[in-house]
């Protein structure tokens, strides 16, 4: 999949009030098999971007092409796109509709009218199995009723059920426990071994940076940073402008430096540290 964006600028509809854009001369590309986090902070329009992705919101200005193909336009339905790009919303409440997780898992993968009833059920079991839930304990539960971190699973198994060639998380942990996050983490190994593509929000960049393969930072409905992460090399201060948290790892590499194997002097993430530090002692 090849999904691109050009000269996207968004403002809200609200009839009696005055509207302001919220994104701003957006442009970036996706290519299939690219792990990207996108972090900025509260209100800088994240949620609004990525509901372009599959044609929820359209632009007020620019363009969205997937595959070449120009959304809004003939070239490719709206029902298409939702079939490649599957969104995860951050409150998972909000894509809820069917009275039992098992129509609700169902729901998507029918619609796409592409899988066969036993297709839908292995799919719809093995996603509510990679969400760590039991399909017999939890197919006739309804998803209205379920704790905070259940409907985040229940939310995210039925995006994965559909297979999107791009899947889009909005802020996947919240409300997950510390098994949660370890499903997530296996979630984003799966799609790295399946080469499909991923694209994460959250306004943490230290976990993001642990993940991804690419940054984006969105500022006041701009986006001010778009790079491999092993480019995300800032100051405090500038992280702070941007209305984020400076990962706390970064504190310590520079005093640390000494102890480090091989010089190395690219460390973007807890994990790149313990092991720069780990590998030199078991050497
Ligand atoms: N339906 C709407 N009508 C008008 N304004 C809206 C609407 N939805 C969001 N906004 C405004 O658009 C701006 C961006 O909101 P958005 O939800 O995209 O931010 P976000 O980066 O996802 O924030 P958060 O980290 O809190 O989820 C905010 O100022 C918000 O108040
Ligand atoms: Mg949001």
């Amino acid at each position: 999949m090849y999904l691109k964006i050009e000269k996207l600028f968004f403002k809200y509809q609200n009839p009696g009030i005055e509207s302001r854009f919220i994104l701003k001369n957006i442009n970036f590309q996706i290519h299939g098999n690219e792990i990207i986090g996108l972090a900025g902070q509260s209100g800088s329009g994240k949620t609004t971007l990525i509901q372009h992705l599959n044609g929820l919101l359209k632009p007020t200005q620019g363009h969205i092409y997937y595959d070449d193909k120009e959304l809004f336009s003939k070239q490719i339905s709206l029902n298409e796109i939702r079939s490649q790009v599957g969104i995860a919303f951050q409150f998972p409440e909000s894509q809820f509709f069917n009275e039992t997780v098992e129509e609700e898992l169902a729901f998507g993968p029918k619609n796409l009218k592409k899988f066969s009833p036993s297709e839908i059920q292995q799919q719809i079991q093995d996603a509510l199995e990679l969400m760590g839930l039991d399909f017999e304990k939890f197919r006739h539960r309804n998803p209205y009723y379920l704790s905070g971190g259940e409907k985040r699973r229940v939310a995210l198994a039925s995006v994965i059920a559909m297979n999107p060639a791009l899947l889009v998380l909005d802020e996947p942990t919240a409300g997950l426990d510390h098994s949660g996050i370890l499903l997530l983490e296996n979630l984003i190994r799966q799609y790295r071994i399946r080469r499909k593509s991923l694209f994460i929000v959250s306004h943490n960049i230290d976990s993001l940076l642990e993940f991804v393969d690419r940054i984006m930072i969105l500022h006041q409905g701009e986006i001010v940073f778009d790079k491999p992460k092993h480019d995300f090399i800032f100051s405090e201060e500038k992280i702070l402008q941007w209305g984020l948290k400076p990962p706390p790892f970064m504190n310590y590499v520079q005093p640390l430096k000494k102890y480090f194997i091989n010089n190395q002097n690219r460390i973007t993430s807890r994990t790149e540290l313990f092991n720069a530090l780990t590998l030199r002692s078991v050497l």
